[in-house]
């Protein structure tokens, strides 16, 4: 068992007297990436007019490039977007959407994507239809479970590749060949962590954060649209570059701090430095046992947990209402875990059943779990 890795918790600037399990959810760039983006906007503030007015297009550009190149896909098939949410909320505002046309999402889907397809979709006389799994289906099951609410009216599949609630990695080609209406892939945390060929999943659209699992500066994030629906895919901010094609007009939301963008590249370049894939792969057996070792400890069960679970992330069922009985007290008990025991995890409901989402990034080391169980056992003593 290693130690708490103090270095890379420092590299990070991360406060070391907290334990960090919930890198999920809003990522950590390391201090050398916050430093190019801060270089990038005194560069910036050097001379304003020349920045802002002549030299930005091309230098967002750039960096467009080389975030598309890492994942795979062309230049100019991918517009920057600040997170997944803005890139959702372009999607499903395209979308000629008609009274009683339907948009799918699923019951493992994520509450704010969720929230903007029911706010066009019911602001054009359409609705919302969820497919519904139960934790640990199969991929036949879920496909069967997309394709079983699609009908002759729906207009768009959402589709999360990893789940946040349930940490899940779905089906996405297999739900794209067996439906008819377009899919949007939610990848929120794909990056950095599931290789994927985006271009041969099927989909329309597809939308990952680099500033979760990538080391990206918070606000990066990249939307890929097939080539045919990109002429109508225009960004949330319209402004100068409108008329540019696809991509360009992702590159300029008009004024405003574009240092996270140009500092992508560098946090790419991390990701490299600090192993790449064979790091997720050591992130990757540390939850497996991680989570083992937290349902041995709490006396909870391991059956019908995802099938396909996260590469980093992984569901821990906790005892039988540990917090609570409804979602109220389940986040209490987020709160509760971090000011008592300076813990950072995520507690939510799935099922009816109290869980926890565990994350491993980088900086975590297989006594952290510990330490999350010995606290979690704490609070189940005190209870009884
Ligand atoms: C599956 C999923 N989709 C979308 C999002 C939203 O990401 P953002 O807040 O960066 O837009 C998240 C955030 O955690 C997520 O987990």
């Amino acid at each position: 068992m290693g130690a708490v890795d103090l270095d890379l918790l420092e590299k990070f600037g991360l406060d070391p007297t907290v334990l960090h399990l919930n890198h999920g959810a809003f990522g950590v760039a390391p201090i050398t990436v916050r430093r190019e983006a801060e270089a990038w906007r005194d560069r910036a503030e050097r001379n304003p007019n020349r920045f802002n007015g002549a030299e930005l297009p091309e230098l967002v550009a750039q960096a467009r490039g080389r975030a598309a190149e890492w994942i795979g896909v062309d230049a100019e098939s991918v517009g920057w977007v600040r997170n997944v949410s803005e890139g959702a909320s372009a999607v499903i505002s395209s979308l000629d959407l008609e009274p009683g046309d339907q948009i799918v999402v699923c019951n493992h889907g994520y509450g704010a994507v969720r929230m903007a397809a029911e706010h066009w979709a019911t602001r054009r006389g359409g609705s919302v239809q969820v497919a519904d799994f139960p934790l640990g289906a199969e991929d036949d099951e879920i496909v069967a479970a997309f394709s079983g609410v699609c009908g002759p009216r729906t207009r768009l599949v959402i589709v999360d590749q990893i789940t946040s609630p349930t940490a899940t990695v779905l089906p996405v080609a297999g739900t794209a060949a067996a439906v008819e209406a377009p899919v949007l892939v939610d990848a929120a945390h794909v990056p950095g962590t599931l290789p994927v060929d985006i271009e041969g999943l099927g989909a329309a659209y597809w939308v990952g954060n680099l500033h979760k699992w990538a080391f990206t500066p918070r606000g990066t994030a990249l939307l890929w649209t097939r080539e045919d629906l990109r002429h109508r895919t225009p960004p949330s901010v319209l402004s100068w570059q409108l008329h540019d094609g696809y991509a360009a007009a992702f590159d300029h939301p008009g004024t405003g701090d574009y240092s996270g963008w140009l500092a992508a590249p560098a946090g790419l370049d991390f990701w490299t430095e600090v192993g790449g894939w064979e790091q997720i792969d050591r992130q990757s057996a540390m939850v497996e046992a991680a989570q083992k070792l937290l349902a041995d400890a709490l006396g909870t069960s391991l059956d019908r947990l995802p099938a396909n679970p996260a590469p980093t992330m992984r569901m821990v069922r906790l005892p039988d209402r540990l917090f609570g009985d409804d979602e109220s007290e389940t986040r209490a008990g987020r709160e509760r875990l971090s000011s008592q025991f300076g813990i950072q995890v995520p507690t939510s409901r799935f099922e009816g059943t109290e869980v926890v989402r565990i994350a491993g990034a980088v900086y975590n080391t297989p006594d952290d779990y510990e330490r999350l169980a010995d606290a979690l056992l704490t609070i189940a003593d005190e209870r009884s």
